[in-house]
Order: C-alpha cells, then structure tokens, then sequence
C-alpha cells in the first residue's frame, strides 16, 4: 500500500491543546491501591507512595489526571478519605464490588499529582449525592481558610488550598449500570444547579457535563441536546467515552484497527448536537469536548461480568479489568490519539484510561515490579512530540476495509508544527496487518528540513502482533530507530513495517 500526505503551515486545526493527553486514576481494582499507593512496598516513600510507578507516571506525562473515578464516584462519600487514616472508615464499595479502605483519599491525590506535575481533574458524586457536598467538597478543597471545611482542611495538616480548577458533575450518569443513574432532564437540571452552586463557592472552577457513556448508547445524542439545554451556560465542556476491542470473527480485526473512525464521528456528532444548542437558545461561547474516558478496553474479559452479575467475593483491591496490552493494540491507540488530535479545535480534554493496573498504561504487581505496558509508548511520544499547532492532514492512497466502520487510511496520520522551534511531527500507524506501506509527503512549505529521528513500534524478529509486556519481559515491545526515512528536495519518503506505529520528527 502506498499513502500520500499533503501538509501545509497555514492549514492547521488548533494549537495542541495542553490538557489533551491525561489520564485517571479510579479507586477501582488495584490502581490506586498497589498501583500508585503501596506503604509496604520497598519502593514506598513515606507517604506510602510507588516511587517506581512514580517515574514511570512521569516519563509517560499525563498532563492532568482525573479521579477518583468513574463508576466509583457515584457512590462515594468524599469526607471518608480526609482526616487521620486511623479514624477513616471502611466500606462496600458498590460500583466494583470492593471493599473501600479509604486509606487514600483527596489529599493523597494532590500530593501525588504535585509529585507526578500533572493537574488534578476532580468529579463530584452526583449519583447518591447533590448540590451541597459537590459545594462542602470544593469549598474543603479550594477555600483558603476561616470557614468549617477549609478550616478542617487546615487541621488535616494542608494548609494552603488544593486550587483544582477542573471539575466534572458526576460520571456517566446516562448509564443504567451507574449508581443513581437519571434521566437526561433528571440529569441536566441536577448539573445545572449544582455548577451553578459550585460557582458561588469558587468562581474560577471550569465544569464538565456528563455526555454519552459511548457513541451506541440509545440515549446519545439526545442525552446532550437535553443535558446542555438545561446546562449550557453553566459548563464548559461535555464529556465523551470511548472503549474499543478486538472482537472474535471474520471482521473483528479489520473493524478494530479501524475503530479511530468511530471516535471521529462520536465527536463530529457531539460538536454538532453541542452547536444545535447554541444557535437554538442564543448563546455565545462555545462547548468543548472532555473526552476523559478512552481506549481499549477487553470488555467481555478480566472479571468484569462477575462484578456486574454480583457473583465475585468482596475484597480489598482485586485484581479487576487487568487488560495485558498487545503490539496491534498499541498500534489502534495510536490512532485514538490521531483522532483526538484532528479534532483539537473542539476536544479540549482528554483522559487515557486508565493510568495503572486498571486497563493501565503501566503494570505493577504487589510488592513487586512495575512496567509500561505496549500503549503507553504510542500515548508518550505523542505527549512529548506534539507541539505547536496541529496540521489539518489530508491523506491520498490505499484504503482498509472495515464492516463496522467502513472505509478508512490504510496509513492514519496526524502532525504538529511548532513555528518557534521550526520542528514538525508525524505520528503514523499501518494497518496493514501483513504488508510494508510506504509514505510520502510533500514538506517544501516547511523549509528545508531534516530528519531529527524516527522511532517504530513494530513486531521484531520471532514476535507476532500478540506480543506483549510482562514482568518477565518489561521492554518485549519497545520503540525501535526506523531506518530508511529520507527528505530529498523536501518530499519525504519512508516505510512502514506491517502493523506498526512511528513518530517521525523533522527539524
Ligand atoms: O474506566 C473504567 C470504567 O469505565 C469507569 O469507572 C466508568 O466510568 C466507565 O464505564
């Protein structure tokens, strides 16, 4: 197959939007507890923190975090997790079935997010709570001092304000699986009032509305229109999830590495349903897409339907939804980040999830090791090389056949072009499970460029696509030089192994 990319400095979606590649922590199987936080383990720090998931956390360089969930917020009463340890009670977790030590709660998490350097992004319980707790939360959190919470704040030993400016009402309210799951009207009204209340307490919050829990819910579409009627011109943004896999099937893998098609759309439609809103009601800003919930995800394995079916024991951080990660789908999370990038001018969030253990970037076991698994190489490259402006690519050649999607790039691209430093990068996947695509692109707009350096992410000798990262083999699939990438005249001319993504970087 072969793929031509036309790329020009004037034509650019958006500056690269500094939240967009964040990831979540939930208190859900082992991410906070033996993933970030572990007292006993020999690498703890002394506030019981992993140091090594620590580094780890911050080579890939989430730029914020959301917690403490998910599915776990709806339930979650947020004064469990302040105060002395010794005096934090023990509960039913519901969403997971867990059982909540609260041993870590709010004041960990901004201490560890401080330690990480990434902005914390905080969700409020709008499932089995309301308006007052969102607002006695915010006010323990970001109130200076000399009133009941910020005070108890103070003597919880914090004495100077969290200062979280980003906040989510709720978590994916639209889902019947949740918690205090509403209706869109329940839902709207209870976010409005609730923003609106929180905005007293601290004017400088920036608010995300719950949206679709996916793009096949049967409320979407109608869920926004109805949520952001009642609560336009108190959020900011709306939020979108997304989670992909490899089905079994004639089609399961053509549909998979084609699945950044449905990511495109779900936020094609968003942005467009978000628009219908502000021309039908008159009003003037415009909404952003929190897309704090995405990729792959093997729903149908790692014990989430014993959870559901409420048939698994209740425990302290099982092991729950461990999803080891594959080359093939580090490769199709490579291509959510492509898409997330074309639609920069109007996705202003977006949270990877999760970031350890839970369908983790990283991998740690207890007492033990910790690792990148395969897609958190793909999420880092693109966090560190995508800088400037985002270029609106325009793609010519071979396509991939897919029946749920239809057709899509056998070679899915995006690029950034950062004037000041006169850098330019590619991140491209093939899809082409058993064939080399070679790639051009004309770059004469850019002046004269050279090739700073190109990584791959492919199958090396004796390995398939199955191939993934484990504590016995921690660096199994890792980026790799790739070799033969040439700019002549300024066409650039390089070739892409069978299912593999690279980052070609041009200064
Ligand atoms: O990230 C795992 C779960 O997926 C979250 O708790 C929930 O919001 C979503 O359904």
């Amino acid at each position: 197959p072969a793929t031509h990319l036309s790329l020009a400095r004037d034509f650019t979606v958006a500056p690269v939007p500094p939240r967009l590649f964040g990831s979540f922590v939930e208190h859900m199987g082992r991410c906070v507890y033996t993933g970030i936080y572990e007292p006993d383990h020999p690498k703890a720090d002394v506030h019981g923190l992993r140091s090594d998931v620590l580094d780890l956390t911050r080579e890939v360089g989430p730029t914020v975090v959301r917690y403490p969930g998910g599915n776990f917020v709806s339930g979650y009463d947020w004064e469990d997790g302040v105060g002395p340890r010794g005096e934090r009670p023990r509960r039913l977790e519901r969403a997971w079935r867990s059982i909540e030590t609260n041993e870590f709660g709010l004041s960990e998490f901004v201490r560890w997010a401080d330690l990480v350097g990434t902005e914390p992004m905080m969700a409020v319980n709008l499932g089995t709570r309301g308006v007052q707790e969102a607002c006695d939360l915010l006010e323990y959190a970001n109130h200076p001092g000399g009133t009941r919470l910020s005070d108890l704040r103070r003597a919880h030993g914090d004495t100077d304000p969290y200062g979280v400016r980003l906040w989510c009402l709720g978590n994916e309210m639209d889902g019947p699986w949740q918690v205090g799951h509403k209706t869109a009207h329940e839902y709207g009204r209870l976010a409005a009032e609730t923003g609106r209340a929180m905005r007293l307490v601290d004017p400088s919050v920036e608010l995300v509305a719950c949206g679709s829990s996916s793009r096949s819910m049967p409320t979407f579409g109608e869920w926004e229109r109805v949520v952001l009627e009642e609560a336009y011109d108190v959020v900011d943004h709306i939020s979108a999830h997304a989670y992909y896999e490899e089905h079994e099937g004639p089609h399961g893998l053509a549909d998979f590495l084609a699945c950044a098609a449905d990511m495109d759309a779900f936020v094609d439609e968003v942005v467009a349903t978000a628009d219908a809103v502000r021309a039908r009601g008159r009003h003037s800003k415009t909404i952003t897409i929190s897309f704090d919930e995405w990729n792959v995800w093997y729903q149908s394995r790692y014990r989430a339907s014993e959870i559901a079916a409420g048939t698994s024991e209740w425990a302290v951080a099982p092991r729950v939804i461990e999803d080891e990660y594959s080359l093939t789908d580090a490769v199709v999370v490579g291509t959510l980040l492509n898409s997330l990038l074309r639609h920069s001018d109007r996705v202003a969030i977006g949270c990877q999830a999760q970031l350890v253990n839970v369908i983790g970037l990283l991998r740690s076991e207890p007492g033990g090791a910790a690792w990148k698994q395969t897609i958190a190489h793909p999420f880092e490259q693109v966090r560190r090389h995508a800088v400037g402006e985002v270029l609106a690519v325009r793609s010519r050649g071979d396509r991939h056949e897919s029946d749920a999607y239809g057709d899509v790039p056998v070679v899915d691209a995006s690029a950034t072009w950062d004037e000041d430093s006169r850098s330019l990068s590619l991140f491209v996947a093939n899809r082409s499970v058993d064939e080399t695509s070679t790639l051009t692109a004309d770059l004469l707009d850019f002046g004269s460029l050279r090739v700073v350096d190109a990584q791959v992410l492919a199958a090396e000798e004796g390995q398939d696509r199955h191939v993934r990262n484990d504590a016995t083999g921690p660096e199994r699939v890792r980026l790799r030089r790739l070799a033969g990438v040439t700019v002549d005249g300024g066409a650039l001319a390089l070739r892409l192994p069978p299912l593999s993504w690279a980052v070609v970087r041009l200064g």
